[in-house]
């Protein structure tokens, strides 16, 4: 007997193209089809990082219309690529409410809530990347009726507060030192590639961060900035975790995390980016940032099991903040000081194609 797959029959029978590789360089040049649930034109992206926890889709809302109304059981986050548009949000025994968006936004649809996307303008489509929980949702009920069509309210996460989608948040603190420095908790995120970052002291320390939670929901995001010339230390942990890189240019490596600090025995993928590129580091390897360009780098991470509210199933990998600490301490990060030499030899030569200085020799006296 053929054993069912939930998510891959849904996949199949949405009728719309599906990425499967380890990055897309350019977002806004996928081609999409139409897309007769959405009432739009999508594709739908399912890197190998993604390791069935999270997965996405590009979606583009023509000049001037609107996409259907949806209403689904599993979370999702939304990245506006390009375009200017509006939301409505609500629930059943709540009010409507409704938010505008633009470029850089980045906002949670509340589990289960009924929503529907707006195109503002009549000389330009949308177009916009969602991150859902929709392959866990589908594989845990194996019942898609119930995942489209349940009038459950989650009234816990949500039931039509006003200003749910204003842009206020909390600053959430944490006596975990080794956590984000800056810990957001909103639903709407106006713009990402202006929302104000704090100093990173546990990724080298000529970082900027932020981390934000979102509509009491499962999944999270955070930003980090970091200039052309400098590198982020290398780390592993497990699968999900989506790359989109805002600004800037450079690369990713990436190696299995039983080949070691030294990738022993295999190539390291390398993979460039640069805006609109996006990449997701396979379950349990190693992964690198190199900063190349003359802007700084800004990556927004979308996470499927990073929420600090919930602990996800299964291993979370020393935590919300393992990837930031020392392997020597417990943690899942390579020091400078450990690293292979090849890491910064070629990270040089790849300056010299760029013409940017290199700006880490205080970490190699
Ligand atoms: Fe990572």
């Amino acid at each position: 007997m053929e054993r069912i797959n939930t998510y891959e029959m849904f996949l199949e029978q949405e009728g719309i193209p599906v990425i499967r590789d380890y990055s897309i360089p350019d977002l806004m040049e996928v081609p999409l089809k139409p897309w007769a649930r959405k009432g739009g034109l999508g594709a739908y992206i399912n890197l190998v990082g993604a390791g069935g926890v999270i997965d996405a889709y590009l979606c583009e809302i023509p000049p001037g219309k609107a996409l259907e109304p949806q209403k689904h059981m599993f979370d999702e986050l939304i990245y506006i690529l390009s375009g200017y548009g509006a939301t409505s949000v609500w629930v059943k025994g709540g009010p409507k409410q409704s938010f505008e968006w633009h470029e850089g936004s980045l906002f949670a649809i509340p589990l289960n809530a009924s929503h529907q996307h707006f195109n503002g303008r009549s000389d330009k489509p949308v177009r916009y990347i969602g991150l859902t929980k929709a392959p866990v949702f589908m594989t845990l009920f194996n019942d898609l009726e119930y995942i489209f069509n349940s009038d459950h309210v989650f009234s816990s996460r949500y039931s039509g507060e006003e200003g749910y989608f204003s842009a206020k948040g909390n600053l959430i603190k944490t006596d975990d030192k080794f956590a984000n420095p800056k810990i957001w908790e909103s639903n709407f995120v106006p713009d990402c590639n202006t929302f104000t970052l704090v100093n990173d002291p546990k990724r080298g320390g000529f970082s900027n961060n932020a981390h934000f939670e979102f509509a009491g929901g499962i999944m999270s995001a955070h930003i980090s900035e970091f200039p052309g010339g400098t590198y982020m230390k290398a780390h592993w942990h497990g699968p999900g975790a989506h790359l989109l890189c805002l600004s800037g240019e450079g690369y990713e490596l990436m190696w299995p995390l039983e080949s070691g600090l030294t990738a022993k025995g295999v190539e390291r993928l390398k993979i460039d980016w640069k805006k609109g590129s996006i990449f997701s580091p396979p379950d349990r390897w190693f992964h690198q940032h190199f900063s190349t360009g003359k802007e700084p780098t800004k990556l927004l991470a979308f996470h499927g099991t990073r929420s600090l509210k919930y602990k996800p199933l299964g291993s979370d990998y020393g935590g919300v903040a393992g990837a930031r600490k020392s392997i020597k301490h417990g943690g899942l990060q390579i020091e400078y000081a450990d690293e292979d030499p090849e890491i910064r030899r070629l990270f040089q030569e790849e300056l010299g194609k760029t013409g940017v200085s290199w700006k880490m020799s205080k970490f190699f006296s």
